[in-house]
């Protein structure tokens, strides 16, 4: 698949990984040019053989997933802006809209969720699957906590969309966990607001997972 990701900070680093280990191919884009070339540099020394491309413009066009890997108000800035471009992709919303003011909530509603915010926001016939929202950047390099692969929880109302989110995980070594609908994002954000919330409380330093074991 051709994974398009949007930021070049941590959780693009994160992602990227895990499309290259799967051997996809990923196609780097940031409003600072600069740092989608350097974070592309560091991939390719990480991984030699893969498959890394970086563009300077909106050049989504062909992807198979679009990840917005940039804060809520940024990715719906980008799904705006990139309308109709997005169609023929899947966009995939990993994003905890956190409320940084106060960190004791989040900036949606009750009712619903920044992947339904997206949702709306989003071209007719772009699907959005919540992904990778539980998964701390860090850990996604490794794949795994405690020496058990990362679980990855996919919300989605569109199967096909959602079965290439999952194909992503998987193929990188992650387990993917299809828990129901779009509206599940609700309780996804919630529970990985909880998880940050408490870090500092559990001395967790950013390195733990949500795991569902059987
Ligand atoms: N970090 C985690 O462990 C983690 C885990 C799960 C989910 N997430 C979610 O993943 C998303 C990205 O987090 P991150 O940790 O990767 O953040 P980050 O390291 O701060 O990177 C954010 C990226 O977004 C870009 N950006 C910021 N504001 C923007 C704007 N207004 N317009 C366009 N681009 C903008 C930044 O570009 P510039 O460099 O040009 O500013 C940067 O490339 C967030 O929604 C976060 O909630 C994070």
């Amino acid at each position: 698949m051709l994974v398009t990701i949007v930021g070049a900070g941590a959780m693009a680093r994160g992602i990227a990984t895990v499309a290259l280990a799967g051997g996809h191919t990923v196609r780097l884009i940031d409003r600072t040019v600069s740092k989608a070339a350097l974070l592309a540099d560091e991939l390719r020394q990480a991984a030699p053989d893969g498959d890394i491309r970086q563009s300077d413009a909106i050049a989504v066009e062909n992807a198979d997933l679009v990840v917005l890997a940039l804060p809520y108000p940024a990715g719906r800035a980008v799904v705006t802006d990139y309308g109709t471009a997005l169609t023929g992709s899947v966009l995939v919303d990993i994003c905890n809209p956190v409320d940084f003011a106060t960190f004791d909530g989040l900036v949606v509603p009750p009712g619903t969720s920044a992947a339904e915010q997206l949702a709306a926001d989003a071209p007719p016939g772009v699907p959005v699957v919540k992904a990778f929202n539980t998964t701390f950047a860090r850990t996604l390099l490794e794949g795994r906590v405690a020496g058990k692969p990362l679980d990855v929880f996919l919300a989605g109302d569109d199967e096909d969309g959602k079965g290439a989110v999952a194909d992503l995980a998987a193929s990188g070594g992650l387990r993917p966990l299809d828990v129901g609908p779009l509206r599940r994002a609700r309780e996804l954000e919630g529970f990985q607001f909880l998880h940050m919330a408490a870090q500092e409380r559990l001395a967790l330093n950013w390195s733990s997972a949500i795991k569902i074991l059987p």
